[in-house]
C-alpha cells in the first residue's frame, strides 16, 4: 500500500478533484447522469476509490433515496454529507459483507487497485441484479497524455541532479562552510535546461520559487535553502507519485476489454468498454459496465 500516502497528503491538503486535462479537472457529469438515473430508487451505493467524494457527491444529489458509502485506502479524507465514509479501505480487501450494495461504481479509482484482487471483491460485494459501474483512465485520452507531459516538467526538477536537490545541497554547503561554486554553476545549467522545457503550473511554480530561493540565499541562514528547497522536493515527489499512478493505472483500450474479461469470469454480465467523452469529444476514460444476475 505505498501510495496511499501521497494520497492521503494530497486530500488532506484541500482538494476534491483528481484528474485534469490540459484545461482543468474534467467534467464526469454526462457520463454519471443516465448511470445514476438507470439505479432503482434506494439503491445501496458505493463509490470504489471514493478520494474526496467526487462521484459520491453525485449520487447524493440525485435525491433519489439512495444510501452512499464511500471506500478509499487514504487517510484524512475530507467529511462529505450523506456519504458513509471509509477510510483506510483497500480495494484488494473491503470491509464490507457479501452482497452488501446494489450498485458498484468507481471513478478514476478502481483501475489504481490490483485487478487480481479487487475485481473479486467488487463482484463479491455486489448483490444478485446488482449494476457495476468503472470509469477509469483511457491510455490514449488527453488527461494521460496531460500527466505525461506535466511529468516530463517536473520530474528533472527532483532528480538526483536535479534543481531542487542542489538547492538542498547548497544550503548544506553553505552550512558547513563546504565550496558552492561548482554546484552554482549546475544551479545554473539546470535553469538553462529547465527554460528549454515545456513547463505546467506546478512545475512552474517550482522553478520560480527554486529561483527566488537561491537569490535570496545570502539573506538568510543555510537552513533557510535546506528547508524551502525541501518543501519543493516533498511537494513535486507526492505530485510525481500521482501521475506516475495515473499514467501506470491508465487502460488502453484492450486493457479495458481485458478488465471486462475478469469480470466476466467472475459471473458478472458485461458490456462492451464504451469511450467516456466529454462535451468538447476529448475521451476521458474508458465506462465499463454490467451486472450480476439476479
Ligand atoms: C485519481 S483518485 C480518484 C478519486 C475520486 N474517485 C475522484 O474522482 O476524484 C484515485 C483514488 O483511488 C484511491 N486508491 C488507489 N488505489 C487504491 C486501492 N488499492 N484501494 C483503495 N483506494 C485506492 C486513491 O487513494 C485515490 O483517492
Amino acid at each position: 500500500m505505498t501510495g496511499n500516502r501521497y494520497w492521503s497528503d494530497y486530500w488532506r491538503s484541500g482538494q476534491t478533484e483528481s484528474c485534469f486535462g490540459a484545461a482543468g479537472p474534467v467534467d464526469t457529469g454526462p457520463v454519471w447522469a443516465p448511470v445514476l438515473a438507470a439505479l432503482p430508487e434506494g439503491a445501496r451505493v458505493i463509490d470504489l476509490g471514493c478520494g474526496a467524494g467526487a462521484l459520491a457527491r453525485r449520487a447524493v444529489a440525485a435525491k433519489r433515496g439512495f444510501s452512499v458509502t464511500g471506500a478509499d485506502y487514504a487517510e484524512a479524507l475530507p467529511p462529505v454529507e450523506g456519504v458513509d465514509l471509509h477510510e483506510g479501505a483497500a480495494l484488494e480487501a473491503l470491509p464490507f459483507a457479501d452482497a452488501a450494495f446494489d450498485a458498484a461504481l468507481s471513478q478514476f479509482g478502481f483501475e489504481y487497485a490490483g485487478a487480481a484482487r479487487a475485481a473479486p471483491e467488487a463482484a463479491r460485494i455486489l448483490a444478485p441484479g446488482g449494476r457495476l459501474a468503472l470509469l477509469v483512465h483511457a491510455a490514449e485520452g488527453p488527461p494521460v497524455q496531460a500527466a505525461r507531459r506535466r511529468l516530463e516538467a517536473s520530474e528533472p526538477l527532483i532528480a538526483e541532479d536535479g534543481l531542487a536537490h542542489l538547492a538542498r545541497r547548497l544550503g548544506e554547503a553553505a552550512a558547513s562552510g563546504a565550496p558552492q561554486q561548482s554546484l552554482l554553476q549546475q544551479a545554473q545549467a539546470g535553469f538553462a535546461a529547465a527554460r528549454q522545457r515545456a513547463q505546467d503550473e506546478t512545475s512552474a511554480w517550482a522553478l520560480g520559487f527554486l529561483a527566488e530561493i537561491l537569490n535570496k540565499r545570502m539573506l538568510f541562514p543555510p537552513d533557510y535553502l535546506i528547508e524551502n528547497a525541501g518543501t519543493v522536493i516533498r511537494e513535486l515527489t507526492g505530485y510525481c507519485a500521482r501521475l506516475r499512478a495515473m499514467t501506470a493505472a491508465a487502460l488502453t483500450q484492450d486493457g479495458a476489454a481485458a478488465l471486462c474479461g475478469r469480470f466476466k469470469g467472475l459471473g458478472l454480465e458485461m458490456d462492451e468498454p464504451q469511450a467516456a467523452r466529454a462535451a468538447n469529444g476529448d475521451q476521458i476514460g474508458w465506462l465499463l459496465t454490467g451486472g450480476k444476475p439476479g
